[in-house]
């Protein structure tokens, strides 16, 4: 849903970014412009260093990558259409703006010397997809494809695209490794697909390179706490199961327990997100080196179901989470989890944060301060129940 702006807001982007334009439609501002070089206070732009444009880069994912490309000395520029995040304070440029808007792509590719695309744009609800595909195909392959024809009108060869396991649906064999059969179980998962076709196509026909991620359970937020999970519309699970311990919610509701597995709850691959981003840079890297259409999975080939990820929030806040057993969510399968020594081997990928411990104490410590409230421990809660 598109986030509706108020006047205070809109003055407040401006006088957080020291805007230069900013657009209306339909009494909405549609992007801001800004010029990091006549603005130096933008600690984070040298204009000595690359620019890597990131679409979505006020995202949950889009933001650890910005991140971890300014430790690899890169200057990154976000562009986000905020429908599902707030305004980034990343301390580097940020473009409010839609992708299928050519305008809006061509002044800032106009004004920055884009050497680089990060796309992680994209709608990435699998349960909403299933009920509005339009929404999906035009988000996720429409604005995607004005996208890349910008790229090559601007000469920009390089991109990096935020694929998913999505595109694999349920697996044949588990762990899944890219050559796996893509057999998208909803719409979510076949516009992923269908864009990595797309590219691979574009990549044949024109000076384009890229590299694509299939990435499984993103999860886990920056360890300095700089970044962490914060979408308006909130489907993740182990948010979701933070928001019932810190009772912004009553109870976390279980889509499916029939599942073939041991406790009968849906298997994923937690992976935490500052090993995703870190990813970035190093595709940005291989790009310099090599060239062709490269796909990655990135997942750490172990996998917890859902009743285990319950359990160890339990353990890590030391919070009650009451569950409610609920049906199967449509489009959902059962198991998945990557084999990704190819991006390890290629890319000399590291999971260095992946262990499920980790993953979820940076996003419990993200979540307290993000969402801080009153929260009551497990003993005072064992001792309410007790008198009740
Ligand atoms: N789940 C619940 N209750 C909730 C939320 C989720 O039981 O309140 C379950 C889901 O049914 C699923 C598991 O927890 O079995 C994980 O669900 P998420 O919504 O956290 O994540 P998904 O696996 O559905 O999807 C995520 C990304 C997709 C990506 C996929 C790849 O959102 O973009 O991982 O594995 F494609």
């Amino acid at each position: 849903m598109p986030h509706a702006f108020n006047s205070q807001e809109i003055e407040d982007l401006l006088a957080k970014n020291n805007g230069q334009y900013l657009v209306f439609e339909n009494d909405q501002p549609k992007f801001v412009v800004l010029d990091p070089v006549r603005y130096p206070h933008f600690v984070n732009f040298d204009k000595n260093r690359p620019n890597v444009l990131v679409t979505g880069g006020a995202g949950y994912i889009g933001s650890h990558v910005v991140l971890e490309l300014l430790a690899a000395n890169l200057n990154p520029i976000i562009i986000d259409n905020l429908s599902n995040c707030a305004v980034p304070n990343l301390g580097c440029p940020f473009i409010v703006g839609d992708l299928e808007k050519t305008e809006v792509l061509d002044k800032v590719f106009e004004q920055y010397n884009i050497q680089a695309v990060v796309h992680l744009a994209g709608s990435i609800i699998v349960e909403e997809s299933v009920l509005l595909p339009e929404k999906y195909f035009h988000n996720n392959v429409v604005a995607g494809i004005n996208l890349l024809n910008t790229m090559l009108r601007h000469g920009v060869n390089k991109l990096i695209y935020s694929s998913s396991a999505a595109v694999y649906g349920s697996p044949r064999y588990v762990p899944i490794d890219e050559n796996h059969a893509t057999e998208p179980l909803n719409p979510y998962g076949e516009t992923k697909l269908i864009f990595e076709k797309i590219v691979n196509w574009y990549v044949k026909a024109h000076d384009l390179n890229a590299v694509m991620f299939r990435y499984f359970n993103a999860a886990g937020a920056d360890p300095h706490g700089r970044a962490g999970e914060k979408h308006f519309i909130e489907t993740h699970l182990i948010p979701r199961v933070f928001q019932v311990a810190n009772k912004e919610l009553d109870s976390v509701k279980i889509f499916g327990h029939d599942y073939p597995t041991a406790d009968g709850t849906a298997i994923r691959d937690y992976v935490h997100v500052a090993d995703i981003a870190k990813a970035h840079a190093l595709a940005i890297a291989k790009l310099e080196e090599d060239t062709g259409s490269f796909t990655y999975n990135i997942g750490t080939g172990k996998g917890y179901s859902v009743q285990e990820i319950v359990d160890k929030v339990v353990e890590v806040t030391e919070r009650m989470v009451p569950i409610e057993q609920h049906e199967r969510r449509a489009g959902d399968p059962p198991i998945l989890v990557a084999d990704s020594k190819k991006a390890q081997k290629e890319l000399g990928l590291e999971l260095k944060h992946s262990d499920l411990d980790t993953i979820i104490r940076t996003a419990w410590n993200w979540h307290k301060q993000a969402f801080a409230k009153p929260a009551v421990p497990v003993e005072e809660k064992a001792e309410e129940t007790a008198s009740t």
